[in-house]
């Protein structure tokens, strides 16, 4: 393929476009950086240009824009809309860096011996959607573009998507396609390529617990008014039994029990627990019990603190009894679960549970619906097809645990599987200091998507 050769002869050119997007701050969460998200959009919007789009708009919304982009090369040929999102998720804490996280650096690695590329924002999603945009241009380049193109890249994927909800509501006709790609998601390695088919929902809770009304002396007055944080401690280690189990009323109502041999076929994906604990630096893992690790990520829900405050955690030591504590919660769910309905038992069972000593207020912040995708849609067989070519191996089919609210919205307004088509490696420290994505992960995500354009117009024609 022609294509191949033009992604090889445009390599180094390809990275480097990579490194200059990777260098916009484009941190949604935090009004600090808007005029940075601002810029990273118009980036996506030339890039797409240049690459060939016919039309491209930068649409407002209440908040940051969505950037939108097309080319119908036919109108009777299928069409290919692809999702990303060019927002990143704060860098901090800046010291655990080993470089700057918006000073792009490439360095060898134990996972990636030919190269990764760390900055903030590599693997999720900059590196992975510009994946897409690279292979359009390789497409339109080498007249190898074979199904009409669709790009929505969005900029507040990491703040909850809640202006996309509207956007895709209201714009039904112009984002109608036969077929969505994300790639947002992890592959096993390159050695097992995977298909994403499994996305778990969330439910984000914060809660503060009010003691007495001002901070006290601990010593005049500890021991005999409650410790906001002390109790705060016992009600979320309430939250959970000794199995690991969740303890808040209903909340596995829904949760939709899988059979045996779906089970046994989940966990027959390489996976070797010695060395997830060495990466880890852990002694064991740790879950719920009856459920190994592939399950407790993939088809199990969980409750995990996310961070938990109050008092004094200054230097030295300032003896204090204080007047509140808070925590943020937040709950991974899988089908068939709602995460209004989840973030209403939570709240109740909270409020239940909290002594007449202290007061308690329960804010649920963004939530997303779990999700799963079909493996025998047309789209499905066309990224396996393309990952036999470009891997040389069958994909295997996995569930994650991260969450990517959209994938259900999109399946319920547009009526569209989503395949998720992923290049990154857990192991690339998303979310983390250090993120980082691999050089070959990168230029092979480029290929592969290539493929599924000609393996999806082929499936169309038949
Ligand atoms: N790309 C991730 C989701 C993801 C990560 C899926 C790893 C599969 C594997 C996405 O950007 C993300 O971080 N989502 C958030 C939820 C969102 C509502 C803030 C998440 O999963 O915490
Ligand atoms: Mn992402
Ligand atoms: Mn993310």
């Amino acid at each position: 393929m022609a294509v191949k050769q033009y992604i090889h002869d445009n390599q180094d050119r390809f990275l480097n476009e990579l490194l200059d997007l990777l260098r916009i701050p484009s941190v949604s969460a935090d009004p600090k950086f808007k005029g940075d998200v601002m810029a990273a959009a118009e980036f996506v919007k030339e890039s797409l240009e240049k690459a060939g789009a016919d039309t491209v708009e930068v649409c407002q919304t209440a908040g940051y824009p969505i950037v939108y982009g097309e080319k119908i090369i036919d109108p009777s040929a299928p069409t290919v809309l692809v999702y990303g999102h060019y927002d990143v998720q704060p860098a901090d804490p800046y010291e655990l860096w080993d470089s700057p996280p918006f000073e792009p650096v490439i360095k060898k690695t134990e996972m990636h011996p030919e190269g990764a590329i760390f900055a903030r924002g590599s693997a999720d999603d900059k590196g992975q959607f510009y994946m897409h945009v690279k292979a359009f241009e390789a497409m339109m380049q080498t007249n190898e573009l074979t199904c009409n193109i669709k790009f929505m890249i969005e900029g507040e994927e990491e703040v909850g998507s809640s202006n996309l909800d509207i956007f895709v509501k209201e714009n039904k006709e112009k984002l109608a396609a036969d077929v969505i790609l994300i790639s947002d998601t992890s592959m096993l390695s390159l050695e097992n390529p995977s298909i994403t088919v499994g996305l778990r929902g969330l439910a984000y809770m914060e809660v503060e617990v009010t003691g007495p009304n001002r901070d006290l002396h601990s010593g005049t007055y500890g021991g005999a008014v409650a410790n906001p944080i002390n109790i705060l401690c016992k009600m979320i280690a309430s939250l959970q039994d000794e199995n690991n189990h969740i303890t808040i009323p209903g909340f596995y109502d829904k949760v939709e029990e899988l059979s045996a041999a779906y089970r046994e076929q989940l966990n027959k994906a390489p996976f070797d627990e010695e060395d997830y604990k060495k990466k880890l630096n852990i002694d064991s893992v740790h879950g719920e019990n009856g459920f190994t690790t592939i399950e407790r990520t993939g088809i199990r829900p969980t409750l995990d603190v996310n961070g938990i405050w109050g008092g004094y955690t200054g230097e030295g030591a300032k003896t204090v009894l204080p007047s509140k504590a808070y925590a943020k919660i937040s709950m991974r769910l899988v089908p068939n679960q709602d995460h209004k309905e989840i973030s209403d038992l939570f709240q109740k069972h909270f409020e239940s549970i909290a002594p007449e000593s202290v007061k308690v207020k329960v804010t649920p912040h963004h939530g997303g619906h779990p999700a799963v995708v079909p493996t025998d849609s047309a789209g499905y067989k066309a990224a396996e097809s393309a990952i036999l070519e470009a891997f040389g191996k069958k994909a295997i089919p996995t569930r994650e645990g991260g969450s990517i609210p959209i994938t259900s919205l999109f399946q319920k307004e547009l009526g569209l599987d989503p395949i998720l088509l992923g290049f990154g490696l857990d192991t690339d420290a998303i979310h983390s200091p250090n993120e980082h994505y691999g050089v070959k992960n990168y230029f092979m995500g480029i290929e592969t998507i290539a493929m599924f354009f000609k393996y999806f117009r082929q499936s169309s024609n038949k």
